[in-house]
């Protein structure tokens, strides 16, 4: 949320001609995105065009609007081509429209989309993700945020208690049960809405702990009684280079001794650190995950899946014609207009027979490629002297948090905003500094981005933007160049 706007006159004269120049050039580069955001703000209310927003960089704040894409690639309105990093804030695994999947799509398109009956490859799909995930059973939503909620849902339902404890730093979709954060009174936790219009009735039953502290352990202990599930992002996108394995292990013995539930949510590490997702990574069996995102192939798509005890609670579980069984389990609610949407279906199912034919192989050599990039990008801004250290999880990749918040308050901050804009004018989508590599990504798209990333510093450097090197080094250099 904006505070109040910051005036201009924080900036000195070199930065503002900078800060000039790039404007002109960008928004003459990018035109008819602005125009569209100028023209559509009276009917379209879109967060899109608002978080973030920064006085200095007003005229260039508007979202880059796309007009097509083709594997690392997005063409925007005006026809400029960009290397997209953002990747469906992690759907696009293997980058924009794959024939494989854009062939599913057209195949169904051609059968219909018809809803109320049951989706033709419903079943098929559920089979795939229980064989890659390990997870008994498999329930199909619409979004991320449907299969969290549904999550705890199912959790609540099954072991008769009201508390959830989550983990501050996470995200966990918009679910008014989630948006929570922690208040420290009398030294207690205590949660609150994270924004206005959630009540706070609606948090009351959240404990808000501290990722990978072991003291957050001893409260899950203290409230064992209490306590549904505890609901855990593994590696949270707000800090991608904490993974705290040994922490998540413990957290698997607790509850599993409390019977409480533990749920991953691997909204971005499913099908993407490994194919059986952060579980299969760190060796540790929950017993509700959600997934969402790649596995929907670009198709909205939630996913529920988890032990029968847990799932049951969708249908009763599980019974036999030609016999005395029928759905014994006392059920919650559950529903949704769209969830197994038969383009959806189709889509996952691509991605899916895809995942399970290139085997683990496919992540381990993405994996391996985003590392070897984070410390070509790494060495670069070591040696030039540039407040960034990039870390990755996987494929997913971004600031180190703390470097980040520290540059918040040095006087590169500007500068770091500005990279941004830089990179974008020089062809590159990003998301928070950072973000996905697909399979689609070429190395001379990395070699890219690198080359776009040291122009930008130069640049941002010229203009005063970001501090400059120090003179020691700089004389090391003209010594190495002089030798
Ligand atoms: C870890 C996590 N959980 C849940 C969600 C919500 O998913 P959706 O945006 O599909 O509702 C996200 C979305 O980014 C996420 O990263």
């Amino acid at each position: 949320m904006p505070s109040q706007p910051e005036t201009t006159s924080s900036i000195n004269i070199r930065q503002q001609q900078h800060l000039q120049r790039l404007t002109e050039r960008y928004t003459k580069r990018t035109k008819t995105s602005k125009q569209l955001a100028q023209t559509y703000r009276p009917v379209i209310a879109d967060n899109k065009t608002f978080v973030g927003f920064n006085f200095h960089l007003k005229e260039m704040f508007y979202p880059i609007v796309a007009k097509r894409s083709l594997g690392s690639k997005i063409w925007d309105v005006d026809g400029n081509e960009y290397i997209d990093v953002t990747m469906g804030y992690g759907v696009n695994l293997f980058g924009h429209n794959p024939s494989f999947i854009k062939e599913a799509l057209e195949e169904q398109l051609d059968l219909g989309i018809q809803i109320g009956p049951q989706a033709e490859l419903a079943g098929e799909v559920a089979q795939l993700i229980s064989e890659l995930t390990g997870m008994e059973r498999v329930a199909f939503s619409n979004t991320g945020t449907e299969a969290v909620m549904t999550a705890l849902r199912l959790a609540r339902a099954a072991t008769g208690r009201n508390k959830i404890a989550l983990f501050s730093g996470s995200y966990h979709g918009h679910f008014d049960g989630t948006l929570v954060k922690a208040k420290a009174v009398d030294d207690y936790p205590n949660p609150v809405p994270l924004a206005p219009g959630i009540t706070s009735n609606l948090v009351a039953d959240i404990l808000v702990l501290d990722y990978g502290n072991p003291q957050s352990l001893e409260a899950i202990k203290a409230h064992e009684h209490e306590l549904a599930a505890v609901l855990v992002e593994p590696v949270q996108s707000s800090r991608i280079d904490f993974q705290p394995k040994a922490f998540l292990q413990q957290l698997r013995q607790l509850t599993k001794e409390s019977g409480i539930a533990l749920i991953f949510d691997e909204m971005v590490s499913g099908f993407r650190i490994h194919p059986g997702g952060a579980q299969a990574w760190f060796g540790i069996e929950a017993d509700i995950a959600t997934y969402g995102k790649i596995v929907g192939g670009g198709m909205p798509i939630g996913i529920v899946a988890g032990k029968a005890s847990y799932m049951d609670r969708i249908d009763g579980g599980m019974w036999n014609y030609g016999d005395a069984s029928y759905p014994q389990v006392k059920t919650t609610f559950f529903a949704g207009t769209f969830c197994k949407h038969p383009l959806a279906m189709a889509a996952a199912r691509a991605v899916l027979k895809h995942l399970k034919t290139q085997g683990s192989a496919l992540q381990q050599q993405l994996n391996q490629r985003t590392s070897q990039f984070i410390e070509t990008l790494n060495t670069y801004f070591q040696e030039d002297e540039v407040p960034i250290r990039m870390v990755n999880f996987g494929s997913l990749f971004g600031p180190a948090a703390s470097e980040n918040s520290a540059s918040s308050e040095n006087e590169g901050s500007a500068g770091m905003d500005l990279l941004y804009y830089h990179l974008v004018d020089r062809g590159i989508l990003l998301r928070n500094g950072g973000g996905f590599l697909s399979t689609a990504h070429t190395d001379e798209d990395l070699d890219y981005i690198i080359q776009a990333v040291k122009g930008s510093v130069q640049e941002l450097r010229e203009g005063c933007l970001l501090p400059p090197r120090s003179s020691a080094n700089l004389q090391k250099l003209e010594a190495a160049v002089g030798s």
